[in-house]
This record gives C-alpha cells, sequence and structure tokens, in this order.
C-alpha cells in the first residue's frame, strides 16, 4: 500500500508539473501580441481579466454595432474547461485547438501557428475557473442558504419555463447548436457567470438579461403551445437565479 502510494506520488507529481507549464505557457501566448498579423492584437484584448469578455461585437478585430446580424459577441472563456457545448457561435466546433487556431489566422491574420502554441493556449484556456457562484452546489444548483428569489427562479427555469431541456446543470449549456429563431442553428450558451457576459445571444443584439429571457420564454412557449403564463415578477425569479450562476 505504502509502495503503492510512493509510486502514484513519483508518477503523478512530473505529470501535474508539466501540465502547469503548459498553462503558464499558453498564459504567456494568450497575452503576446506577436500571434497577430498587424502585432496588435493579443487574445487578452478582447478577453481580459484572465479570459474573461470586454463586452463587445466584433466584425474580426473591428467593433461593430450589437445586434449587427455579421457581428459576433465576445465570449468569456471563464469555466471554458467544464463545458458541454462545442466551440465557437456556431456551436459545431469540436476541438478547441480548431477553433483558436482559426481565430489566429482568419480574425488576427497572424501565421500558422505550431501544435506547441495550439496545445498550450488550449490547457490555457482550458484551466481557467468560473467566477465566484457562492449560492450554487458543485451540481450547480441552488443551495439551501440560496436567497428565496433565486430559488423561485430555478424552480421556474427547470420547471414551466422549459429552459433547462436545453441549459443543462452544471455549465448551463448543451452540445449540440439549437434554432430558436434568432437566425439560425447557434450554441446553447453556457449561462454561468452571465450577469457578466452581455451583451447577450450571438449578435450581441440584447442588452440586458431581461430581454433576453423574455424572448427565450415566448420561444419556448410558442414551439411547444403552452398554455402556462410567465409573469413579470417570475421572469424577474428567473432573472434572479441567472444572476447566482
Ligand atoms: C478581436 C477580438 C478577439 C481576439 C483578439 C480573440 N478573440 Fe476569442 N473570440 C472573439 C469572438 C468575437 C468570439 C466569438 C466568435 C464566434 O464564435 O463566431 C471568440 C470566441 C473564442 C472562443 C470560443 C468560445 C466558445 O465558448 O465557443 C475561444 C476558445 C476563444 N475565442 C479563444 C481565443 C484565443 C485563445 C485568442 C488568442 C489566440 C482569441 N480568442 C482572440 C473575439 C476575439
Ligand atoms: C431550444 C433550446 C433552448 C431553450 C428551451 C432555451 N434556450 Fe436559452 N438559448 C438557446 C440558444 C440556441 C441561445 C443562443 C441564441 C443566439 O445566440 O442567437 C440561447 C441563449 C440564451 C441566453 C443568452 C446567453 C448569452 O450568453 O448570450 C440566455 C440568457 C438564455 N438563453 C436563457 C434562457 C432561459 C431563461 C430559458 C427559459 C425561458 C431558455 N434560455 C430556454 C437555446 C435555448
Amino acid at each position: 500500500m505504502k509502495r503503492l502510494l510512493t509510486l502514484t506520488v513519483l508518477i503523478a507529481f512530473p505529470l501535474a508539473a508539466s501540465a502547469q507549464s503548459l498553462v503558464d505557457k499558453g498564459r504567456a501566448l494568450f497575452n503576446d501580441a506577436s500571434l497577430s498579423g498587424s502585432g496588435q492584437y493579443s487574445c487578452a484584448t478582447c478577453h481580459p481579466m484572465n479570459g474573461h469578455t470586454d463586452n463587445k461585437t466584433y466584425v474580426v478585430v473591428e467593433v461593430v454595432a450589437d445586434g449587427d446580424p455579421k457581428g459576433r459577441s465576445t465570449p468569456t472563456l471563464w469555466g471554458a474547461g467544464s463545458r458541454q457545448a462545442e466551440w465557437s457561435w456556431a456551436g459545431n466546433i469540436p476541438a478547441i485547438e480548431t477553433n483558436i487556431r482559426g481565430i489566429i489566422v482568419n480574425r488576427m491574420k497572424g501565421s500558422e501557428p505550431s501544435k506547441e502554441t495550439l496545445d498550450a493556449l488550449a490547457a490555457y484556456v482550458k484551466s481557467l475557473p468560473n467566477g465566484p457562484a457562492p449560492f450554487l452546489t458543485a451540481d450547480g444548483m441552488p443551495k439551501d442558504t440560496a436567497p428565496a428569489d433565486v430559488k423561485r427562479g430555478f424552480a421556474l427555469f427547470s420547471g414551466k419555463a422549459g429552459c433547462m431541456t436545453c441549459h443543462l446543470p452544471a455549465s448551463y449549456d448543451k452540445k449540440g447548436p439549437e434554432d430558436v429563431g434568432s437566425g439560425g442553428p447557434f450554441k446553447v450558451p453556457s449561462l454561468r457567470n452571465v450577469s457578466k457576459t452581455g451583451p447577450y445571444f450571438h449578435d450581441g443584439r440584447f442588452k440586458t438579461l431581461d430581454e433576453a429571457v423574455a424572448f427565450m420564454w415566448d420561444f419556448y412557449k410558442k414551439k411547444n403551445d403552452s398554455k402556462d403564463t410567465m409573469s413579470d415578477a417570475e421572469k424577474r425569479d428567473i432573472v434572479a437565479f441567472m444572476r447566482a450562476l
């Protein structure tokens, strides 16, 4: 037993150390503007604060008006390692390395990255934790200590509002794009950290969570021919739950 333990420590420790150095290398590259053709943009330009979002909508590297049909809103990378959805707003890129390569070559107009560069960037991005969510359990459910409106909001979200048919805990996203009548099939985005990631939807068309919730409920109600109604107070409870994510 003791020998097994020693062996485990010997094998696991160097592995953990090299994984950490890959993450460190990725962090340096993430902040390195020489990845872009112009030398002006690093990943951190648009994903500041350790991979979060700058809350802007882009065509390539140009900021455009929120809601521009060609624009894409910058997603947060917090919690990227624990998501279920595939990558990009189209939600159809299985490997994060493929997605990052596309960003370097097409968006940043940089030269072809090496496999080592892509591996390091992928390791760093996947290491980024979600923001603090003191009212959530590890499974993404409200704790007993959560405020009453958060608990009511979760009951609606997972019940008559139908949200949990697509936004599945603990990351509150889903594998496979869905067409919710927003202009085509798009990724079901993670709702973790969502109070800090506006503007919302692929093109940044909604400034507030209230608008996004109203749109989603109208879609769900119509699609399922639901006779349920949702009061403004109930919508506010759903927003309170999402602010706890
Ligand atoms: C000019 C701003 C900008 C820069 C620079 C940038 N990104 Fe992004 N990033 C975006 C936008 C906008 C999207 C959404 C694009 C889409 O999906 O169509 C995105 C999407 C992503 C995604 C997919 C996230 C998801 O949830 O599907 C990852 C991963 C990512 N970026 C990592 C990086 C890395 C790594 C770099 C540096 C090599 C980088 N980004 C540089 C704006 C930027
Ligand atoms: C059929 C699947 C489906 C259902 C049901 C659903 N959603 Fe969504 N949700 C999506 C998709 C797909 C998007 C992205 C749409 C886009 O970008 O154009 C989205 C986007 C969102 C966003 C914006 C997130 C962001 O980062 O931009 C919020 C907030 C949201 N949903 C909340 C809800 C709530 C609340 C409900 C229940 C009333 C709900 N959703 C029901 C699929 C679904």
